[in-house]
């Protein structure tokens, strides 16, 4: 088996503790024949600013340049909340998805039916629950120029960002929506906000055009504030939502609620395909560094696993192994596995490291 080859980049917070869960269904896979990686570790965000002063090194990105996929914990907390803006702890993430051109951010969410009543919401409205978001993350208001705050006349400020979209941006996160609703239920939403923005004018307008090529698909427009509002009162309406950087944050965030808990939810970070046929790939929990929780063992790592099963599938081929990965995390979860996040008041919980023991079993038991 050819080994392939994983860079861990377990950052911040909780980042390093639920990266270890993801280490040891790392072991688990080679021990069992499923699977070999050759795992590198590198630092990125706050631990990369006080070992090197950066949150990431040129030799870091040059690793992740190198490797088949990058698997990343979190980024982030109060320890950096005074260095300067450019070397925020955030700015290494930024700094990844930019220089790698990961334009194309899948974000599912899924509700398990073991975790319909940890949802905010009526089990009716999320059981079956199976959204993915599909978010365009290397343009619009994260990296628009201008972006600054300068000092007006009166001694006031003045702070501005930029949201801008062109054309290609538009057709090629577009493509991956419309290309991904056909492997599921046929169905596209465009969210945007063409009553008030040019870039949602322009945005609609070119979604509209790339969606001629797929008769075969439906396509919706939403308005974003109306969506983020569909999501919480009839959220199975959706199957894949494609939106721009800004509004893919916020709706993934309510998504994420949906499902229970945001410990649940993995995101892949794709690039273009190559010549070669392979795409450049980061893959992360959609949840931050939890600082108020780091160290005590409390984190929920299956996001973090969940991340390395979308690996196994958008950058390896390795469906099957993937499949059996989300299944072992399904079947965890109904033989009770809870961390404290998704368990029912009351009740005792699991640990991070308990959890990942718990997802290795449900694995033993589903290859036999
Ligand atoms: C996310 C996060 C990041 C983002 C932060 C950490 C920069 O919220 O991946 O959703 O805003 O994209
Ligand atoms: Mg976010």
């Amino acid at each position: 088996m050819t080994p392939y080859k994983l860079l861990l980049l377990p950052g911040d917070g909780i980042g390093p503790e639920v990266m270890g869960q993801v280490e040891k269904v790392i072991g688990f896979l080679a021990q069992a024949g499923i699977a070999t990686f050759e795992t590198e570790h590198d630092l990125v965000g706050g631990s990369a600013i006080d070992a090197h002063g950066v949150p990431l090194t040129d030799a870091a990105l040059a690793r992740a340049d190198a490797a088949d996929a990058v698997l990343l914990g979190a980024v982030g907390g109060p320890k950096w909340a005074d260095v300067a803006y450019e070397i925020r702890p955030e700015a290494g993430l930024l700094r990844l998805r930019k220089d790698l051109g990961l334009f194309a951010n899948l974000r599912p969410a899924i509700c398990y039916p073991a975790l319909a009543d940890a949802s905010a919401l009526k089990r009716e409205l999320v059981e079956g629950l199976d959204i993915m978001i599909v978010r365009e993350l290397t343009g619009g208001v994260y990296f628009g120029e201008p972006k600054e705050i300068t000092t007006l006349p009166d001694g006031t400020k003045r702070a501005v960002d930029t949201q801008v979209y062109t054309t290609g941006e538009i057709e090629r996160i577009a493509h991956v929506a419309f290309d991904l609703a056909r492997k599921r239920s046929g169905r596209v939403a465009s969210a945007e906000k063409h009553n008030v923005m040019k870039s949602g004018v322009l945005w609609k307008e070119v979604v509209t055009r790339v969606h001629a090529e797929y008769t075969d698909v439906a396509l919706e427009h939403v308005l974003a504030d109306n969506c983020a509002m569909q999501l919480v009162r009839r959220p199975k309406q959706y199957d894949v939502l494609v939106t721009d950087n800004l509004f893919g944050d916020v709706l993934s965030d309510v998504a994420a609620m949906l499902t229970g808990s945001l410990g649940m939810l993995p995101s892949a970070s794709l690039g273009a395909v190559d010549a070669k046929g392979s795409r450049k790939a980061l893959y992360e929990p959609v949840h931050g560094s939890a600082p108020d929780i780091a160290g005590r063992d409390f984190a929920n790592p299956l996001a973090m696993i969940g991340s390395l099963a979308m690996a196994l599938r958008y950058s390896f081929g390795l469906g099957e192994a993937a499949n059996l990965l989300d299944g072992a995390i399904t079947d965890a979860l109904a033989n009770g596995a809870r961390t404290r996040d998704i368990a029912a008041e009351g009740t005792q919980a699991l640990g991070t490291a308990g959890m990942g023991d718990a997802v290795v079993a449900a694995l033993k038991a589903r290859i036999g």
